[in-house]
């Protein structure tokens, strides 16, 4: 396997080349302009190049010179809020962009792909666990473009026969001991819980504890980065004897903000003071993923499904690098 990872100096995508390496992937490209990616989250030997993943004739000469068979294409804007006040960029950088490289890609021969897709896809969904045939419907920007190029695909399997996999990933957290979570601004809950923790801030705001939950507070999915990745690697080998399909990425249970600060305080030892603010615009009660169709079809489960093990990894990543990573 000679594997494109487009966004692979991200937080999740720097992960997915570590188990590429680790599953013996003959080569591995990365392709990302590290607008909120990190050159030294890129494991040796994965060669790094800095660009933009619709500049056609550079996506053209890595799938030439380094005989590219297959690509995960995870270069995207991310932050729900963020796309509610910018959709041309989040429609230019993960729709038009992302069809750029498609057209690149099959112009190159390379005809197996694995996207990251998420959650976002079904909006606010009425019943839960989530299963793949639910309605999609999302409620954000975010969502809808990756809804769109989820769509997209589909017309080009038919078109080009671009065999693809659409990973939809619930709330990804955790960390390796090479790469963890390091975003700017940081708006995700877990990050900003452990920075409460080390010091760095003082108080997590807990964004509404009226929704129709137990304790009030919002309930996420949370899958540890490791398994996530490790899916990628089961997507291609799965390609190759199934059709295209999508998956729900999940751990399966499902856990309150309350729940996530009181479990970090445990496993750090540490006061973790919060204030109730007001709700966040767009976010749903609960999200938990039915991830039966990968488990079934793909023989994915995840090994570190429960909170405390996702929170101690990320917290040994926290303590180890306190400044994060240097270069940009
Ligand atoms: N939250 C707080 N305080 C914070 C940050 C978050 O209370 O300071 C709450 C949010 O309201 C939400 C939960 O913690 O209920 C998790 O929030 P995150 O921002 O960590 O994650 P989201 O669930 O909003 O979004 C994540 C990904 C999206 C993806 C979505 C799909 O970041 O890209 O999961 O489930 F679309």
């Amino acid at each position: 396997m000679r594997v494109l990872v487009t966004g692979g100096a991200g937080y999740i995508g720097s992960v997915v080349v570590e188990e590429l390496i680790a599953a013996s992937a003959e080569a591995v490209v990365v392709l990302d302009d590290l607008s909120s990616g990190h050159a030294e989250a890129v494991a040796s030997p994965a060669r790094l190049v800095r660009g933009d993943v619709a500049d056609h004739e550079l996506v053209a000469r890595i799938c030439r010179e380094d005989r590219i068979d297959v690509a995960v294409h995870m270069a995207a804007s991310s932050i729900v809020g963020q796309s509610m006040s910018d959709p041309s960029g989040y429609y230019r950088n993960n729709v038009t962009k992302g069809l750029a490289l498609l057209d690149a890609l099959v112009a190159a021969g390379v005809r197996r792909l694995v996207f990251s897709s998420t959650a976002a896809v079904y909006g606010e969904p009425s019943a839960s666990p989530i299963t793949e045939e639910f309605a999609l419907a999302p409620n954000n920007t975010y969502g809808e473009t990756k809804l769109a190029f989820e769509r997209a695909l589909r017309w080009y399997e038919r078109a080009y026969g671009l065999r693809h996999a659409c990973l939809r990933y619930f709330n990804a957290a955790g960390a390796t001991a090479a790469n963890g979570e390091q975003h700017d601004p940081e708006t995700h809950l877990i990050p900003i819980v452990l920075q409460v923790a080390a010091g760095k801030r003082s108080h997590v705001p807990v964004f509404g504890d009226t929704y129709g939950t137990p304790d009030g507070t919002c309930v996420r999915d949370y899958v540890h980065v490791s398994d996530l990745a490790r899916a990628h690697v089961l997507a291609f080998e799965g390609l190759a004897r199934n059709p295209s399909r999508a998956y729900n990425l999940g751990s399966g249970g499902g856990y309150s903000v309350r729940q996530v600060i009181d479990a970090a305080a445990e496993v750090t030892g540490k006061r973790i003071p919060s204030e109730v603010v007001a709700p966040r615009a767009g976010d749903p009660a609960v999200l938990v993923a039915s991830s039966n169709r990968i488990r079934r079809e793909l023989s994915w489960g995840p090994e570190k499904q429960d909170l405390r093990v996702i929170l101690a990894d990320a917290w040994a990543w926290l303590r180890a690098h306190p400044a994060g990573y240097q270069a940009n």
